[in-house]
């Protein structure tokens, strides 16, 4: 029970206390401190999406003229007018920050991850850092919606150009672009978006990468092709507007049927693994609907890709896009991105180890430094997750299952939040004033975050100690460990597996902050610490006790990633999914949340989705569904020489920044390119043309 007692303080201190009284204890809770103030913020220019872009034929495209000379004249490509859509998509001038571009030169990028493949929506990483975000294009976009005025947010067109809801509401008809080609030049219709849906998403043994299911897009959701061109969804909600989200990266970009399809179970007598890893990052010229195609791929090296021949976006005075011919993704690490950011050998970072903040600021504050870095609002966060699930997920075992019955108690949960000095580990990873204490749930300072609706537990070990005294947690051999009682997990210590992501600093450094920080409350808390895409591996497949990762984007936008924001299907949610016969064991509070989700998606008036959101912050962390630990803002570097990177574009909002600065639009001046491509004047590999890239 949560009862409003009274509230303290000044006009920046207002902290509202409150008491929550447990079966013997009576916690003081508050409202969590302001973030600290922090100015280096560029806001962005506010548009509407048709300033951005429109659908239209123009009189006649062009592309760069080795393309002409070398492939067209040749014969070996269609002219591009013939490559293009019947209505490519065009980017107006008027929201481009510097104007139409040119052709040439490429964007260095830098990764920590590694490819599995190429198989996106058969579930495999391309090791993150842009790539499968260049790769995929997906129904509609929202990484730019950053600079799109609230009154009107909505996702903007992408492979679907328009669409129309029914009266009723129950059914959205979609239409797609009209003769788009994949980079092979193959046709880009409905059977893509069918193949996605039906042998994917709906299949339960894929797990597309983003981890769309069948309830991301609603509970009964029905798709399904109409012509060639036109889809319609059936919803059991009446207009969810919502979905329209879900349909953006990364839950709805199609892969491209004519090559996958033969491979899927369904039609082959693959395994569902095999299938998956059919095509390994060697496998070379993939085709994509993206801007750039992988041509190169050297272990632990690089990925090269060159320009789409077949891209079916434009200028608005017919170039076809993308202005920059190549791109690269150097594969090192996550810290030597920013490193090498900084000091102009890559040309592209989103600064985000808080770790690495001081020595980047100063390096760039220097008026010939080659990159330019620009800090957004505090869209970075971590929080301890805990595995919900008590009915099999992860088939854990005695030990692992004591541990599952602990994570739902109450009780355990707020022991562990109040035993969280946050203010320490902030200042753990970066001094100044970066990190915020975060509670948990939504993030400060975003749209939907109500301070007065969020609980906050201030750092109290010794009630923490006495919380779990009271839970029968007691140290009975004398080592310093609690032990189970009796009968539980044969009374042996209280052991506890953390999973981490070593891809990054800020998670291990984060992860052992906490192991620290539970050793006085007498837990041991053994670190699992996992190469990023075992990690990922092991979180989806629910093997994981406790896990420190950083948060997604529906805690910071709240209508990206909606149906991630608790269980509402068996598999949609990061840290309780079905176990057994497919079935959640949801405890009250989170059927609570499910519901006030629901309620989100269904309704589109704003005053109703904030009070829900109010109320879904509140239900949240009084009862530390998570625990939040740190949130702090990123910072956008980028070489000096890069022209069209839209003001104020965040490194994390709706998406991350390789999508939010429209990558397709970027370009370099003609007398700043470098030369540091390549490939120079070499297509991806396309029937009858191109040719395979010279190793
Ligand atoms: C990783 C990086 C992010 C961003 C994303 C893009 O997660 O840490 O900064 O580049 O990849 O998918």
């Amino acid at each position: 029970m949560r009862k409003h007692a009274f509230a303290l303080g000044g006009a920046s201190l207002l902290l509202s206390v409150s008491f929550i009284a447990t079966q013997a204890q009576t916690i003081e809770t508050t409202t969590p401190p302001d973030p600290p103030e922090f100015a280096a913020q560029t806001e962005p220019v506010f548009v509407g999406v048709t300033d951005i872009m429109e659908y239209r034929a123009l009189d006649s495209y062009n592309e760069p003229e080795w393309i002409k000379t070398n492939f067209v004249d040749t014969g070996k490509l269609p002219p591009v007018e013939e490559r293009l859509p019947e209505e490519p998509l065009v980017f107006k001038t008027g929201n481009m920050p510097d104007g139409v571009g040119v052709y040439g030169d490429v964007m260095r990028h830098v990764i920590g991850g590694r490819p599995e493949g190429w198989n996106y929506i058969g579930g495999q990483s391309q090791g993150w850092g842009g790539i499968d975000i260049g790769l995929s294009e997906c129904l509609t976009r929202t990484g730019p919606l950053f600079m799109i005025r609230a009154e009107e947010l909505e996702p903007m067109p992408n492979l679907a150009k328009s669409w129309e809801w029914s009266e009723d509401g129950h059914e959205l008809t979609m239409h797609l672009i009209e003769g788009a080609k994949w980079s092979d030049g193959d046709p880009f219709d409905t059977e893509d978006i069918m193949f996605y849906w039906e042998d994917n998403v709906l299949d339960p043994n894929v797990f597309p990468l983003n981890g769309a299911t069948p309830e991301t897009f609603g509970q009964g959701t029905k798709l399904e092709a109409i012509d060639e061109y036109t889809i319609k969804w059936t919803f059991e909600e009446a207009f969810p507007n919502q979905y329209l989200y879900a349909m953006a990266y990364g839950t709805f970009c199609p892969g491209p049927s004519h090559i996958l399809k033969p491979e899927h179970p369904n039609y082959s007598d693959n395994t569902y693994d095999q299938y998956k890893n059919a095509f390994p990052p060697e496998y070379l010229n993939i085709p994509v609907m993206g801007a750039w195609v992988p041509v190169e791929y050297r272990p632990d090296d690089i990925i090269v890709m060159r320009r789409n021949p077949y891209y079916w976006k434009v200028d608005e005075e017919g170039n076809q896009l993308p202005y920059l011919d190549e791109m690269h993704y150097r594969l090192s690490t996550w810290a030597d991105r920013d490193v090498q950011a900084v000091a102009g050998s890559g040309d592209f970072s989103n600064l985000e180890q808080a770790e690495s903040y001081v020595e980047a600021l100063r390096r760039s504050a220097d008026d010939n430094a080659p990159a330019r870095l620009q800090f957004g609002a505090r869209t970075i966060g971590y929080a301890l997750r805990m595995n919900f699930s008590g009915n099999g997920w992860g088939e854990p075992d005695a030990r692992e299952q004591a541990i599952r019955e602990l994570n739902r108690t109450l009780e355990f949960r707020q022991a562990i939040t109040l035993a969280v000095d946050r203010q320490r580990l902030g200042e753990s990873l970066v001094r100044g004033p970066f990190t915020a204490i975060y509670p948990g749930g939504l993030y400060a300072g975003t749209t939907y975050y109500d301070k007065e609706s969020t609980v906050y537990y201030p750092f109290n070990l010794e009630q923490a100690n006495a919380m779990l005294d009271e839970l029968g947690l007691t140290d009975t051999d004398g080592n310093g460990v609690r032990n189970f009682p009796e009968g539980t997990a044969g009374g042996q210590d209280v052991e506890i597996t953390l999973l981490a992501n070593t891809d990054y600093s800020t998670d291990t450094n984060l992860a052992e902050g906490v192991i620290a920080m539970m050793e006085p409350l007498g837990l041991r808390v053994i670190a699992n610490f996992q190469q990023g895409t075992a990690r990922d591996d092991m979180a989806q497949a629910g093997q994981f006790d406790w896990s420190v990762e950083r948060q997604g984007a529906e805690v910071v936008s709240v209508v990206q990633g909606t149906s991630a924001l608790a269980p509402t299907g068996p598999r949609t949610h990061p840290f309780h999914r079905a176990g057994e016969n497919d079935e959640l064991d949801l405890l009250p509070f989170e059927e609570e949340l499910v519901q006030i989700v629901r309620d989100f998606i269904a309704t589109s008036d704003n005053a109703e989705r904030a009070e829900l959101m109010k109320q879904y912050q509140q239900v949240f962390t009084e009862n530390v569904y998570s625990v939040g630990l740190t949130q702090y803002p990123g910072a956008l570097i980028i070489n000096k020489r890069f022209r069209n990177i839209p003001e104020g574009a965040p490194i994390f909002m709706f998406n991350w920044a390789e999508d939010n600065i429209i990558r397709e639009r970027v370009y370099v001046p003609t007398d700043d390119q470098p030369g540091h491509e390549l490939h120079p004047q070499t297509l991806p590999d396309v029937p009858g043309g191109g040719g395979p890239v010279e190793g």
